[in-house]
């Protein structure tokens, strides 16, 4: 079976292009070849690419057992380990997922509402008038503390410390386009200064710190404690086993990992926009004012222009280009062809999120987009779908939301440079190039910090 047209150029030349202008590959390739197209990259089997709604539903809806998806994943595996939910497949699959998913929704995930508050005060309090920041790392100050007190439910502590700037190194080493050609396109076994070679220090450094924090948490189990190893520690499968440290090892690393990058660039966007764009500041800050000075995480959670902002951020540079590929384990039809096993099937989520057809003038940032029409779980993609639909999708909403909130409510802030930005590559992510700053102008009237300080001091 032949597959949808597509670039004849090398695979290692299309994957130089997938890797260093990402978006302007898709582009160039849907505009040459429609949709679907067929992308060749690297060592990769070929991959079809779908950005029309009504193919990626039939991606998404397909009953169990067309497609798999860790296996596409298997990039990820010298990082992620063997057990991540994101390798898995069948029913260990879904049995993690029924496990993992219920920490980051509901009661569960609303109790995280005052530690995202306090975190992201935490951050702001060091931001002085005059002084540049640098967005991204502020933003992944935050989703780290926040995220490795949902997985461990320890906010200090020196091993948590070091989880933190291990974490931090890794992910900094892999992100580069450089780096990332290098660790898809070489040997294992390259040299010591190799990008591998320097992951695989980063991750020993980890691993001792997750395989300690397991022992410990093992030898003084505690059934109440509220966060996720705990709750993976009392776990048990239908055969009454509990998981091995490799296992919670693997899953650890897949939150940890999953967890912050993502979310952190999207708030880097989020604020890039608001700044770049005076009408979205002005009308976010009336809508945020109009909660009074202390507003309840709920209530912000609930505001709709501030929920189309996130949606907007999401979808005009989606933090995850695509999903994670579905491969088909017998002969599936999506829309006018068949797909022999083994084919490789994505859904495009930047694509989708580009179609002058869904969204008119794709290319403009506009929230009321998400205020005038719904758009169905097809079109609007940032998470996926289906049976391997992101787990962490409402904690990052809550989380975006809340920190956006509490940001603009805390200080006036401009950025350094108000210009266009194109996305680049950050690893798997889509994120506002480097040297993108903000400017602290000066403490809103509103502020709770300013409030506090100076009930404080009386
Ligand atoms: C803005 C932030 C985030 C974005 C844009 C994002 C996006 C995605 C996407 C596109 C997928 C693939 C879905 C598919 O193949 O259909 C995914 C999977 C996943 N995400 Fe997220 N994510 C974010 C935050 C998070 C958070 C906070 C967590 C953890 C707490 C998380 C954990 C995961 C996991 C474990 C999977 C694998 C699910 C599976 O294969 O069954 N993500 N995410």
């Amino acid at each position: 079976m032949s597959l949808p047209p597509g670039p004849s150029s090398p695979s290692p030349f299309q994957l130089m292009q997938w890797i260093g202008c990402p978006t302007d590959y898709l582009h160039t390739t849907a505009a040459r070849y429609g949709d679907p197209f067929t992308m060749r990259v690297g060592v990769f089997p070929p991959l079809v690419m779908f950005s029309d709604p009504r193919a990626i539903q039939q991606l998404f809806t397909a009953e169990a057992g067309t497609f798999d998806a860790g296996a596409s994943n298997v990039a990820l595996r010298p990082t992620l380990g063997a057990n991540s939910l994101l390798l898995l497949d069948g029913e260990r699959h879904q049995q993690q997922r029924r496990l993992l998913t219920p920490p980051f929704h509901g009661e569960r995930m609303r109790a995280y509402g005052e530690l995202i508050r306090q975190v992201t005060e935490e951050v702001i309090v060091r931001w002085q008038p005059g002084k540049p920041f640098l967005v991204r790392n502020a933003m992944q100050r935050i989703s780290l503390a926040v995220i490795l007190q949902a997985v461990f439910g320890l906010h200090d502590g020196t091993r948590l410390v070091r989880l933190r700037q291990a974490l931090g190194s890794m992910l900094d080493a892999m992100s580069s386009p450089l780096s990332m050609a290098m660790l898809l396109m070489l040997p294992e076994d390259f040299g010591p200064w190799s990008p591998r070679a320097r992951l695989q220090a980063h991750l020993g450094a980890i691993d001792e710190l997750l395989y300690a924090e397991i022992r410990e948490r093992r030898e003084h189990f505690d059934a109440g404690a509220g966060d996720i190893l705990g709750l993976l520690l009392a776990a048990r499968d239908e055969a009454g086993a509990a998981m091995g440290d490799a296992e919670l090892r693997d899953e650890l690393m897949t939150l940890l990992v999953a967890g912050h990058e993502t979310t952190a660039t999207a708030m880097a966007w989020a604020l890039y926009w608001i700044h770049y764009l005076p009408q979205v500041r002005e009308r976010l800050l009336a809508e945020l004012d109009s909660l009074g000075s202390d507003p309840d995480p709920e209530a912000i959670a609930r505001l709709p222009y501030l929920g189309a902002v996130c949606s907007e951020t999401l979808r005009i540079y989606p933090v995850a280009l695509i999903a994670s590929p579905r491969v088909a384990r017998h002969t599936v039809r999506i829309l006018e062809r068949d797909y022999e096993a083994g084919t490789r099937l994505a859904a495009g989520i930047y694509l989708a999120h580009h179609r002058p057809e869904t969204y008119p003038e794709p290319e403009r940032f506009r929230p009321e987009r998400f205020l005038e029409r719904t758009f169905s779980p097809y079109e609007f993609v940032p998470f996926g779908g289906g049976s391997r639909r992101c787990i962490g999708m409402a904690f990052a909403l809550y989380e975006m939301k809340l920190v956006i909130a509490t940001v603009l409510l805390e200080r006036d802030l401009r950025l350094v440079q108000p210009r266009l930005l194109r996305p680049v590559r950050r690893g798997v992510t889509l994120a506002p190039p480097e040297g993108l700053y903000l400017v602290p102008t000066g403490e809103r009237s509103a502020s709770r910090l300013l409030s506090r300080t100076s009930t404080a001091g009386q």
